[in-house]
Protein backbone atom coordinates (compact mmCIF):
# COMPACT_ATOMS: atom_id res chain seq x y z
CA UNK A 1 0.00 0.00 0.00
CA UNK A 2 1.75 3.37 -0.88
CA UNK A 3 0.96 5.87 1.94
CA UNK A 4 1.35 9.56 1.71
CA UNK A 5 0.71 11.38 4.68
CA UNK A 6 -0.60 14.43 5.20
CA UNK A 7 -2.20 14.14 8.55
CA UNK A 8 -0.11 16.49 11.22
CA UNK A 9 2.13 13.93 13.37
CA UNK A 10 1.55 13.56 17.27
CA UNK A 11 4.22 15.22 19.38
CA UNK A 12 6.70 13.45 22.00
CA UNK A 13 4.22 12.54 24.69
CA UNK A 14 4.04 14.00 28.18
CA UNK A 15 5.26 13.76 30.51
CA UNK A 16 7.77 15.55 30.55
CA UNK A 17 6.42 18.29 29.03
CA UNK A 18 3.99 19.68 26.58
CA UNK A 19 5.01 19.51 23.20
CA UNK A 20 7.21 21.78 22.34
CA UNK A 21 7.65 23.51 25.78
CA UNK A 22 10.85 23.42 27.89
CA UNK A 23 11.20 19.93 29.08
CA UNK A 24 11.23 19.19 33.26
CA UNK A 25 13.71 16.57 33.18
CA UNK A 26 13.97 16.07 37.29
CA UNK A 27 11.57 13.52 37.73
CA UNK A 28 13.29 11.28 35.06
CA UNK A 29 16.43 11.24 35.57
CA UNK A 30 19.68 10.86 38.24
CA UNK A 31 19.80 14.15 38.83
CA UNK A 32 22.93 15.40 40.72
CA UNK A 33 21.55 18.63 42.14
CA UNK A 34 17.82 18.68 40.64
CA UNK A 35 18.64 21.87 39.54
CA UNK A 36 15.59 23.56 37.05
CA UNK A 37 15.22 22.73 33.55
CA UNK A 38 18.63 23.10 31.60
CA UNK A 39 18.55 25.55 28.95
CA UNK A 40 19.87 23.37 26.26
CA UNK A 41 16.32 21.56 26.43
CA UNK A 42 15.76 24.26 23.34
CA UNK A 43 11.61 24.37 22.70
CA UNK A 44 11.32 22.49 20.03
CA UNK A 45 9.21 25.19 17.86
CA UNK A 46 12.27 26.93 17.87
CA UNK A 47 14.43 25.04 16.46
CA UNK A 48 12.13 24.14 13.93
CA UNK A 49 11.43 28.22 12.51
CA UNK A 50 15.22 28.62 12.46
CA UNK A 51 15.78 25.31 10.50
CA UNK A 52 13.09 26.80 7.65
CA UNK A 53 14.77 30.48 7.91
CA UNK A 54 15.72 31.76 4.57
CA UNK A 55 19.24 32.15 5.69
CA UNK A 56 19.29 28.52 7.10
CA UNK A 57 17.37 27.05 3.68
CA UNK A 58 19.90 29.33 1.25
CA UNK A 59 23.02 27.92 3.10
CA UNK A 60 21.85 24.33 2.00
CA UNK A 61 23.42 21.97 -0.65
CA UNK A 62 20.23 21.21 -2.74
CA UNK A 63 22.09 18.69 -4.72
CA UNK A 64 18.90 16.51 -4.51
CA UNK A 65 16.59 19.09 -6.27
CA UNK A 66 14.15 17.08 -8.74
CA UNK A 67 15.87 14.23 -8.30
CA UNK A 68 14.06 11.04 -6.17
CA UNK A 69 15.87 8.57 -3.95
CA UNK A 70 14.58 5.48 -2.47
CA UNK A 71 15.35 5.06 1.45
CA UNK A 72 15.44 1.01 2.22
CA UNK A 73 15.50 0.93 6.14
CA UNK A 74 13.85 4.51 6.28
CA UNK A 75 11.65 4.09 9.58
CA UNK A 76 15.38 3.08 10.96
CA UNK A 77 17.55 5.40 13.28
CA UNK A 78 19.81 6.32 10.68
CA UNK A 79 17.73 6.43 7.74
CA UNK A 80 14.97 8.62 9.42
CA UNK A 81 17.49 11.15 10.44
CA UNK A 82 19.49 10.97 7.10
CA UNK A 83 15.54 11.36 5.20
CA UNK A 84 15.79 15.03 6.76
CA UNK A 85 19.08 15.93 5.29
CA UNK A 86 17.52 14.22 1.83
CA UNK A 87 14.05 16.61 1.98
CA UNK A 88 16.27 19.32 3.05
CA UNK A 89 18.48 19.05 -0.12
CA UNK A 90 15.43 18.43 -2.18
CA UNK A 91 15.11 15.30 -2.64
CA UNK A 92 11.63 13.24 -3.19
CA UNK A 93 12.08 10.45 -0.82
CA UNK A 94 10.25 7.27 -1.48
CA UNK A 95 11.00 5.34 2.44
CA UNK A 96 10.43 1.71 2.82
CA UNK A 97 10.55 -0.52 5.68
CA UNK A 98 9.07 -3.63 7.10
CA UNK A 99 9.51 -2.70 10.89
CA UNK A 100 11.71 -5.42 11.84
CA UNK A 101 13.73 -3.11 14.65
CA UNK A 102 11.23 0.40 14.04
CA UNK A 103 8.29 1.46 14.88
CA UNK A 104 5.38 0.65 12.66
CA UNK A 105 2.64 3.15 11.94
CA UNK A 106 -0.39 3.11 14.11
CA UNK A 107 -3.22 1.12 12.53
CA UNK A 108 -5.48 3.34 12.41
CA UNK A 109 -2.77 6.17 11.62
CA UNK A 110 -1.86 8.25 8.69
CA UNK A 111 -0.27 5.37 7.17
CA UNK A 112 3.76 6.74 8.05
CA UNK A 113 5.49 5.24 10.78
CA UNK A 114 6.30 7.85 13.49
CA UNK A 115 9.47 8.76 12.69
CA UNK A 116 8.46 9.12 9.67
CA UNK A 117 5.91 11.55 10.45
CA UNK A 118 7.81 13.91 12.74
CA UNK A 119 10.36 13.87 9.55
CA UNK A 120 7.83 15.52 7.84
CA UNK A 121 7.32 17.72 11.10
CA UNK A 122 10.62 19.11 11.06
CA UNK A 123 10.61 19.42 7.52
CA UNK A 124 7.60 20.80 6.65
CA UNK A 125 8.08 18.13 3.48
CA UNK A 126 5.70 15.28 2.18
CA UNK A 127 7.31 11.71 1.47
CA UNK A 128 6.17 8.83 0.74
CA UNK A 129 6.24 5.48 2.44
CA UNK A 130 5.73 1.79 1.55
CA UNK A 131 5.77 -0.74 4.40
CA UNK A 132 7.77 -3.31 2.51
CA UNK A 133 10.24 -6.52 3.12
CA UNK A 134 13.14 -6.49 0.99
CA UNK A 135 12.70 -10.05 1.10
CA UNK A 136 9.23 -9.71 -1.24
CA UNK A 137 10.91 -9.06 -4.26
CA UNK A 138 7.63 -8.79 -6.36
CA UNK A 139 6.63 -5.63 -3.68
CA UNK A 140 9.51 -3.92 -4.45
CA UNK A 141 9.97 -4.24 -7.89
CA UNK A 142 6.00 -2.57 -7.79
CA UNK A 143 7.64 -0.05 -6.08
CA UNK A 144 9.75 0.85 -8.79
CA UNK A 145 7.57 0.50 -11.38
CA UNK A 146 5.30 3.00 -9.16
CA UNK A 147 8.28 5.65 -9.63
CA UNK A 148 11.04 6.93 -11.48
CA UNK A 149 13.81 6.36 -9.00
CA UNK A 150 16.72 8.00 -9.32
CA UNK A 151 19.28 6.68 -6.79
CA UNK A 152 19.27 4.25 -3.77
CA UNK A 153 20.49 4.20 -0.15
CA UNK A 154 20.70 0.83 1.52
CA UNK A 155 20.00 0.93 4.99
CA UNK A 156 18.10 -2.07 5.86
CA UNK A 157 19.76 -4.42 7.61
CA UNK A 158 19.24 -6.36 11.19
CA UNK A 159 22.30 -5.48 13.16
CA UNK A 160 22.72 -7.00 16.58
CA UNK A 161 26.10 -8.28 16.96
CA UNK A 162 25.30 -11.25 19.80
CA UNK A 163 21.88 -12.14 17.78
CA UNK A 164 24.34 -12.31 14.43
CA UNK A 165 26.13 -15.16 16.56
CA UNK A 166 23.00 -17.02 17.86
CA UNK A 167 21.48 -16.55 14.52
CA UNK A 168 23.57 -16.52 11.59
CA UNK A 169 20.84 -17.57 8.85
CA UNK A 170 18.43 -15.35 9.68
CA UNK A 171 21.65 -12.50 9.01
CA UNK A 172 22.53 -13.96 6.23
CA UNK A 173 18.77 -14.03 4.97
CA UNK A 174 18.05 -10.74 5.88
CA UNK A 175 20.96 -8.95 5.17
CA UNK A 176 22.32 -10.67 2.02
CA UNK A 177 19.00 -12.34 0.11
CA UNK A 178 17.71 -8.72 0.39
CA UNK A 179 20.32 -6.56 -0.81
CA UNK A 180 20.72 -9.24 -4.01
CA UNK A 181 16.83 -8.63 -4.32
CA UNK A 182 16.83 -5.14 -4.03
CA UNK A 183 19.74 -4.96 -6.38
CA UNK A 184 18.39 -7.07 -9.06
CA UNK A 185 15.61 -4.82 -8.96
CA UNK A 186 17.93 -1.94 -9.56
CA UNK A 187 19.53 -3.13 -12.25
CA UNK A 188 16.30 -4.42 -14.13
CA UNK A 189 14.92 -0.85 -13.94
CA UNK A 190 18.16 1.11 -14.91
CA UNK A 191 18.25 2.11 -11.87
CA UNK A 192 22.60 2.04 -10.71
CA UNK A 193 23.13 4.89 -8.21
CA UNK A 194 23.56 3.11 -4.73
CA UNK A 195 24.98 4.40 -1.32
CA UNK A 196 25.39 1.11 0.81
CA UNK A 197 25.36 1.48 4.83
CA UNK A 198 28.43 -0.43 5.39
CA UNK A 199 30.32 -0.50 9.17
CA UNK A 200 33.78 -0.37 10.91
CA UNK A 201 33.16 -4.16 11.90
CA UNK A 202 34.62 -5.25 8.62
CA UNK A 203 38.28 -4.19 9.53
CA UNK A 204 38.44 -6.83 12.46
CA UNK A 205 40.62 -6.16 15.45
CA UNK A 206 42.36 -3.33 13.69
CA UNK A 207 46.30 -3.55 13.09
CA UNK A 208 46.62 0.23 12.80
CA UNK A 209 44.87 3.23 14.13
CA UNK A 210 43.56 5.27 12.61
CA UNK A 211 41.60 3.07 10.21
CA UNK A 212 42.17 4.16 6.65
CA UNK A 213 39.93 2.70 3.88
CA UNK A 214 42.82 0.43 2.85
CA UNK A 215 43.19 -0.96 6.27
CA UNK A 216 42.12 -5.06 5.22
CA UNK A 217 39.46 -6.21 5.88
CA UNK A 218 37.28 -9.58 6.42
CA UNK A 219 38.92 -10.53 9.72
CA UNK A 220 35.27 -10.07 11.01
CA UNK A 221 34.88 -11.25 14.68
CA UNK A 222 30.93 -11.72 14.28
CA UNK A 223 28.19 -12.66 12.10
CA UNK A 224 26.62 -9.03 11.44
CA UNK A 225 29.97 -7.96 10.18
CA UNK A 226 30.43 -10.82 7.85
CA UNK A 227 27.32 -9.87 5.80
CA UNK A 228 28.48 -6.42 5.55
CA UNK A 229 32.14 -7.90 4.40
CA UNK A 230 29.81 -9.99 1.70
CA UNK A 231 27.83 -7.14 0.44
CA UNK A 232 31.06 -4.97 0.18
CA UNK A 233 32.45 -7.74 -2.21
CA UNK A 234 29.06 -8.22 -3.92
CA UNK A 235 29.12 -4.68 -4.98
CA UNK A 236 32.85 -4.81 -5.50
CA UNK A 237 31.82 -7.71 -8.31
CA UNK A 238 28.86 -5.82 -9.72
CA UNK A 239 30.44 -3.00 -10.36
CA UNK A 240 33.42 -5.16 -12.19
CA UNK A 241 30.79 -6.62 -13.97
CA UNK A 242 28.97 -3.58 -15.48
CA UNK A 243 30.20 -0.38 -15.51
CA UNK A 244 26.94 1.05 -14.99
CA UNK A 245 26.80 0.65 -11.33
CA UNK A 246 28.00 3.51 -9.38
CA UNK A 247 28.34 2.89 -5.76
CA UNK A 248 29.67 4.28 -2.61
CA UNK A 249 29.99 2.25 0.22
CA UNK A 250 29.77 4.14 3.81
CA UNK A 251 31.98 2.61 6.44
CA UNK A 252 30.63 4.10 9.78
CA UNK A 253 31.91 4.11 12.95
CA UNK A 254 29.78 4.59 16.02
CA UNK A 255 26.82 6.47 15.61
CA UNK A 256 25.32 8.27 18.81
CA UNK A 257 23.29 11.12 19.07
CA UNK A 258 19.58 12.43 17.85
CA UNK A 259 18.26 15.06 16.14
CA UNK A 260 18.58 18.43 17.55
CA UNK A 261 14.59 19.05 18.06
CA UNK A 262 14.42 16.12 20.18
CA UNK A 263 11.46 14.74 17.75
CA UNK A 264 13.37 11.54 16.19
CA UNK A 265 16.37 9.29 18.23
CA UNK A 266 17.18 6.39 18.47
CA UNK A 267 14.44 3.70 19.71
CA UNK A 268 14.66 0.29 18.48
CA UNK A 269 12.38 -2.39 18.94
CA UNK A 270 15.45 -5.15 19.19
CA UNK A 271 17.11 -5.41 21.90
CA UNK A 272 19.49 -2.87 22.22
CA UNK A 273 23.26 -2.90 21.84
CA UNK A 274 24.41 0.79 21.50
CA UNK A 275 26.13 2.65 24.66
CA UNK A 276 24.38 5.58 24.70
CA UNK A 277 20.91 4.40 24.93
CA UNK A 278 21.64 2.31 27.38
CA UNK A 279 23.31 5.00 29.83
CA UNK A 280 20.57 7.28 29.13
CA UNK A 281 18.50 4.26 30.99
CA UNK A 282 20.43 4.12 33.67
CA UNK A 283 20.91 7.81 34.06
CA UNK A 284 16.85 8.08 33.90
CA UNK A 285 16.45 5.51 36.48
CA UNK A 286 15.29 2.67 34.26
CA UNK A 287 18.67 0.49 34.79
CA UNK A 288 20.88 -0.21 38.08
CA UNK A 289 23.95 0.38 36.62
CA UNK A 290 26.17 0.32 33.38
CA UNK A 291 28.52 -2.40 33.24
CA UNK A 292 31.65 -2.26 31.29
CA UNK A 293 32.90 -4.80 29.99
CA UNK A 294 37.45 -4.60 30.44
CA UNK A 295 38.86 -2.00 32.62
CA UNK A 296 42.58 -3.28 32.15
CA UNK A 297 43.17 -2.51 28.14
CA UNK A 298 46.04 -0.58 27.39
CA UNK A 299 43.97 2.62 26.70
CA UNK A 300 43.72 5.99 28.37
CA UNK A 301 41.76 4.11 31.32
CA UNK A 302 41.60 1.10 30.99
CA UNK A 303 38.35 1.15 29.02
CA UNK A 304 37.75 0.48 25.15
CA UNK A 305 37.88 3.00 22.75
CA UNK A 306 35.56 4.00 19.88
CA UNK A 307 34.91 6.79 17.48
CA UNK A 308 31.46 8.15 18.02
CA UNK A 309 29.35 10.05 15.61
CA UNK A 310 26.37 12.29 15.68
CA UNK A 311 23.81 10.71 13.58
CA UNK A 312 23.30 14.17 11.58
CA UNK A 313 26.93 14.11 10.37
CA UNK A 314 26.31 10.80 8.74
CA UNK A 315 23.05 11.71 7.19
CA UNK A 316 24.68 15.01 5.51
CA UNK A 317 27.56 12.08 4.78
CA UNK A 318 25.02 10.92 2.86
CA UNK A 319 23.67 13.30 1.13
CA UNK A 320 27.33 14.78 0.20
CA UNK A 321 28.08 10.54 -1.14
CA UNK A 322 24.89 10.47 -3.49
CA UNK A 323 26.31 14.53 -4.54
CA UNK A 324 29.46 12.80 -5.60
CA UNK A 325 27.49 10.01 -7.16
CA UNK A 326 25.35 12.57 -9.42
CA UNK A 327 28.97 14.29 -10.56
CA UNK A 328 31.09 11.75 -10.79
CA UNK A 329 30.99 7.90 -11.84
CA UNK A 330 33.10 6.10 -9.43
CA UNK A 331 31.99 2.46 -10.42
CA UNK A 332 32.78 1.64 -6.63
CA UNK A 333 34.07 3.57 -3.89
CA UNK A 334 34.40 3.25 -0.22
CA UNK A 335 34.69 6.22 2.98
CA UNK A 336 34.80 5.56 6.22
CA UNK A 337 32.96 8.15 8.31
CA UNK A 338 33.91 8.93 11.54
CA UNK A 339 35.38 11.85 13.27
CA UNK A 340 38.87 10.83 13.71
CA UNK A 341 38.72 10.91 17.76
CA UNK A 342 38.81 7.88 19.90
CA UNK A 343 36.96 8.46 23.08
CA UNK A 344 36.60 5.66 25.89
CA UNK A 345 34.26 4.27 27.73
CA UNK A 346 34.55 6.58 30.95
CA UNK A 347 35.55 9.53 28.68
CA UNK A 348 32.50 9.01 27.09
CA UNK A 349 30.12 8.32 30.75
CA UNK A 350 32.16 11.50 32.02
CA UNK A 351 30.69 13.94 29.48
CA UNK A 352 27.36 12.42 29.61
CA UNK A 353 27.39 12.87 32.92
CA UNK A 354 28.47 16.49 32.86
CA UNK A 355 25.83 17.30 29.82
CA UNK A 356 23.02 15.81 31.19
CA UNK A 357 24.02 16.96 35.15
CA UNK A 358 23.22 13.07 36.36
CA UNK A 359 25.18 10.13 37.64
CA UNK A 360 25.38 6.70 35.39
CA UNK A 361 26.69 4.29 38.17
CA UNK A 362 28.87 1.64 36.53
CA UNK A 363 30.43 -1.76 37.28
CA UNK A 364 33.65 -2.87 35.52
CA UNK A 365 33.76 -6.30 34.63
CA UNK A 366 35.92 -8.91 33.02
CA UNK A 367 37.38 -8.29 29.58
CA UNK A 368 34.66 -10.49 26.79
CA UNK A 369 36.46 -12.39 24.25
CA UNK A 370 36.31 -10.96 20.82
CA UNK A 371 35.80 -7.26 22.01
CA UNK A 372 38.02 -5.12 20.04
CA UNK A 373 39.67 -2.80 22.36
CA UNK A 374 40.33 0.87 20.39
CA UNK A 375 39.02 1.69 17.12
CA UNK A 376 38.52 4.78 15.52
CA UNK A 377 38.61 6.51 11.89
CA UNK A 378 41.25 8.42 9.61
CA UNK A 379 37.95 10.29 7.39
CA UNK A 380 40.10 12.48 5.39
CA UNK A 381 39.38 10.70 2.46
CA UNK A 382 35.77 11.64 2.65
CA UNK A 383 36.95 15.04 3.55
CA UNK A 384 39.04 15.12 0.53
CA UNK A 385 36.54 13.49 -2.22
CA UNK A 386 33.07 14.14 -0.74
CA UNK A 387 33.70 17.80 0.84
CA UNK A 388 32.55 16.26 4.05
CA UNK A 389 33.45 16.51 7.51
CA UNK A 390 31.96 15.92 10.97
CA UNK A 391 30.28 19.08 12.99
CA UNK A 392 28.78 18.17 16.02
CA UNK A 393 31.16 17.52 19.58
CA UNK A 394 30.70 14.77 21.92
CA UNK A 395 29.08 16.94 24.30
CA UNK A 396 26.24 18.00 21.49
CA UNK A 397 26.13 14.24 20.48
CA UNK A 398 25.30 13.57 24.66
CA UNK A 399 23.19 16.86 24.55
CA UNK A 400 20.95 15.33 21.71
CA UNK A 401 20.44 12.19 22.74
CA UNK A 402 19.15 13.33 26.13
CA UNK A 403 16.44 15.91 24.58
CA UNK A 404 15.61 13.08 22.71
CA UNK A 405 15.14 10.63 25.47
CA UNK A 406 13.32 13.13 27.93
CA UNK A 407 11.36 13.89 25.56
CA UNK A 408 10.41 10.97 24.68
CA UNK A 409 10.96 8.92 27.64
CA UNK A 410 8.96 5.96 25.86
CA UNK A 411 10.22 6.41 22.81
CA UNK A 412 7.66 6.79 19.77
CA UNK A 413 5.41 4.52 21.22
CA UNK A 414 3.97 7.32 23.29
CA UNK A 415 2.49 8.48 19.48
CA UNK A 416 1.64 5.27 18.41
CA UNK A 417 -1.27 3.82 20.39
CA UNK A 418 -1.88 0.13 20.00
CA UNK A 419 1.30 -0.03 18.21
CA UNK A 420 1.61 -3.47 19.32
CA UNK A 421 -0.26 -5.37 17.08
CA UNK A 422 2.41 -5.51 14.42
CA UNK A 423 1.25 -7.28 11.55
CA UNK A 424 2.82 -10.31 9.69
CA UNK A 425 2.78 -9.20 6.12
CA UNK A 426 0.63 -10.95 3.27
CA UNK A 427 3.03 -12.90 1.89
CA UNK A 428 4.53 -14.09 5.16
CA UNK A 429 7.84 -12.38 5.43
CA UNK A 430 10.00 -13.85 7.28
CA UNK A 431 12.03 -12.49 9.26
CA UNK A 432 9.46 -10.95 11.84
CA UNK A 433 8.15 -14.66 11.87
CA UNK A 434 11.34 -16.02 12.65
CA UNK A 435 11.93 -13.83 15.65
CA UNK A 436 8.30 -14.04 17.00
CA UNK A 437 9.25 -18.02 16.87
CA UNK A 438 12.56 -17.65 18.89
CA UNK A 439 10.98 -15.82 21.37
CA UNK A 440 12.84 -13.02 20.02
CA UNK A 441 11.50 -9.35 21.61
CA UNK A 442 9.71 -7.51 19.22
CA UNK A 443 7.47 -4.13 19.20
CA UNK A 444 4.55 -6.53 19.64
CA UNK A 445 5.59 -6.31 23.38
CA UNK A 446 3.75 -3.93 25.12
CA UNK A 447 5.25 -1.08 27.32
CA UNK A 448 5.66 -1.57 31.14
CA UNK A 449 4.91 0.42 33.93
CA UNK A 450 8.68 0.92 35.97
CA UNK A 451 9.61 1.58 39.32
CA UNK A 452 9.25 4.93 39.32
CA UNK A 453 5.93 5.24 37.93
CA UNK A 454 6.52 5.50 34.28
CA UNK A 455 6.42 3.25 30.82
CA UNK A 456 9.76 1.83 30.02
CA UNK A 457 10.42 -0.73 27.09
CA UNK A 458 10.63 -4.45 28.17
CA UNK A 459 13.19 -4.88 25.32
CA UNK A 460 16.86 -3.58 25.71
CA UNK A 461 18.56 -6.22 28.20
CA UNK A 462 22.04 -6.09 27.28
CA UNK A 463 24.17 -5.03 29.49
CA UNK A 464 26.97 -2.63 27.34
CA UNK A 465 30.57 -2.69 27.30
CA UNK A 466 33.05 -1.59 24.87
CA UNK A 467 30.98 -3.19 22.29
CA UNK A 468 29.09 -1.59 19.52
CA UNK A 469 26.75 -3.04 16.39
N1 LIG B 1 23.62 2.14 14.25
C1 LIG B 1 24.85 1.68 14.17
O1 LIG B 1 25.57 1.62 15.17
C2 LIG B 1 25.41 1.25 12.83
C3 LIG B 1 26.81 1.17 12.66
C4 LIG B 1 27.32 0.77 11.44
C5 LIG B 1 26.45 0.44 10.40
N2 LIG B 1 25.09 0.51 10.59
C6 LIG B 1 24.21 0.12 9.49
O2 LIG B 1 23.41 1.23 9.15
C7 LIG B 1 22.13 0.79 8.69
C8 LIG B 1 21.05 1.50 9.47
O3 LIG B 1 21.25 1.23 10.85
P1 LIG B 1 20.29 1.80 11.98
O4 LIG B 1 21.11 2.02 13.18
O5 LIG B 1 19.46 2.89 11.44
O6 LIG B 1 19.41 0.51 12.23
P2 LIG B 1 17.83 0.42 12.45
O7 LIG B 1 17.55 -0.98 12.86
O8 LIG B 1 17.36 1.53 13.30
O9 LIG B 1 17.29 0.66 10.96
C9 LIG B 1 17.25 -0.35 9.99
C10 LIG B 1 15.82 -0.42 9.47
O10 LIG B 1 15.76 -1.43 8.46
C11 LIG B 1 14.55 -2.15 8.62
N3 LIG B 1 14.76 -3.46 7.99
C12 LIG B 1 15.57 -4.47 8.39
N4 LIG B 1 15.46 -5.50 7.55
C13 LIG B 1 14.58 -5.13 6.58
C14 LIG B 1 14.06 -5.77 5.43
N5 LIG B 1 14.39 -7.04 5.10
N6 LIG B 1 13.18 -5.10 4.65
C15 LIG B 1 12.80 -3.84 4.97
N7 LIG B 1 13.25 -3.19 6.07
C16 LIG B 1 14.14 -3.83 6.85
C17 LIG B 1 14.31 -2.19 10.11
O11 LIG B 1 12.95 -2.38 10.44
C18 LIG B 1 14.82 -0.81 10.54
O12 LIG B 1 13.77 0.13 10.59
C19 LIG B 1 22.13 -0.72 8.86
O13 LIG B 1 22.46 -1.29 7.62
C20 LIG B 1 23.23 -0.97 9.86
O14 LIG B 1 23.79 -2.23 9.72
C21 LIG B 1 24.57 0.92 11.78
Amino acid sequence: MLLRNTAQPQLPGQPPGPPGSTVDSTRWCNRRSGAASEPWIVPAPDVLERRRSKEWLEARDMSGAGLTVLVTGGAGYIGSHCTVELLQAGYAVIALDNFVNSVPSAPSGSGLPPSLQRVQLITGKELTFYECDLLDKTRLQQIFQEHKIDCVIHFAAIKAVGESMQFPLLYYKNNLIATINLLEVMEAHNVYQLVFSSSCTVYGNPESLPITESHPTGDVTNVYGRTKHFIEGMLKDISAANSKWNIIALRYFNPVGAHPTGLIGEDPTKEFTNIMPYMAQVAMGNKPHLTIFGGDYDTVDGTGVRDYIHVMDLASGHVAALSKLHKDHQRIRIYNLGTGKGVSVLQLLKIFEAVTDTEIPFKICSRRDGDIVSMYANASLAEKELGWKSQFTLPQMCKDFWRWQTMNPDGYRSSVENSVSRKASQNGHTVTEHLKKNGHSDNSVPAKSSQNGHHQHTNGKIPMGNGHS
